[in-house]
């Protein structure tokens, strides 16, 4: 059974209905997953999972929130090879960089050597319901993925 961090930032909790669900999927799929905000963990602690699921809003312009940008230098310290990823995020398509954050983390799990073993997943605002299964199934599939490779 897979053991797979889901770290996430949410400031009016979207990002963490998100999590939520995605954990509901891990679940699902046999995996377990400890769920934390990125505010109580150092990225230091993804060493001790098999994967890692980051999940962020977009802040700014296109930016990382603030309670990520701890987190985020520290990812510089790390090496991921081998260590499975996938990022998750809600922004809002009114903005000019929909979702940056979730590229920014992306950029920089594959930087540091992580797999990013599927695409990742925007939602605008809350999860609608059909959402709402999307994020269920890409928690899902995180674990499938374990199945896949071993
Ligand atoms: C000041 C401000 C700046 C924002 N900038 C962006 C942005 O650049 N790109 C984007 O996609 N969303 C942006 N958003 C939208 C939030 O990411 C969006 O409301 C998201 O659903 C918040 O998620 P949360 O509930 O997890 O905090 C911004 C929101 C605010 C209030």
């Amino acid at each position: 059974m897979p053991k797979v961090l889901v770290a996430f930032a949410s400031l009016t909790g979207n990002t963490e209905e998100m999590a939520e669900l995605i954990v509901e999927g891990i679940r699902a799929a046999g995996g377990e997953a400890v769920m934390k905000s990125v505010t109580d963990c150092n990225a230091i602690e993804i060493q001790e999972y098999e994967g890692v699921l980051l999940g962020a809003y977009t802040w700014g312009d296109g930016e990382l929130p603030d309670e990520f940008l701890d987190f985020y230098e520290e990812m510089d310290e790390l090496e991921l090879q081998g260590v499975k990823a996938a990022v998750f995020g809600s922004g809002d398509t009114g903005y000019e960089i929909y979702c940056g954050a979730v590229d920014q983390l992306e950029a920089k799990l594959k930087e540091r050597g992580g797999v990013i073993v599927q695409d990742n997943l925007k939602v605008e605002y809350g999860p609608n319901a059909a959402e709402k299964e999307l994020c269920r199934s890409f928690g899902r599939q995180f674990i499938e993925a374990f199945a896949a490779v071993s």
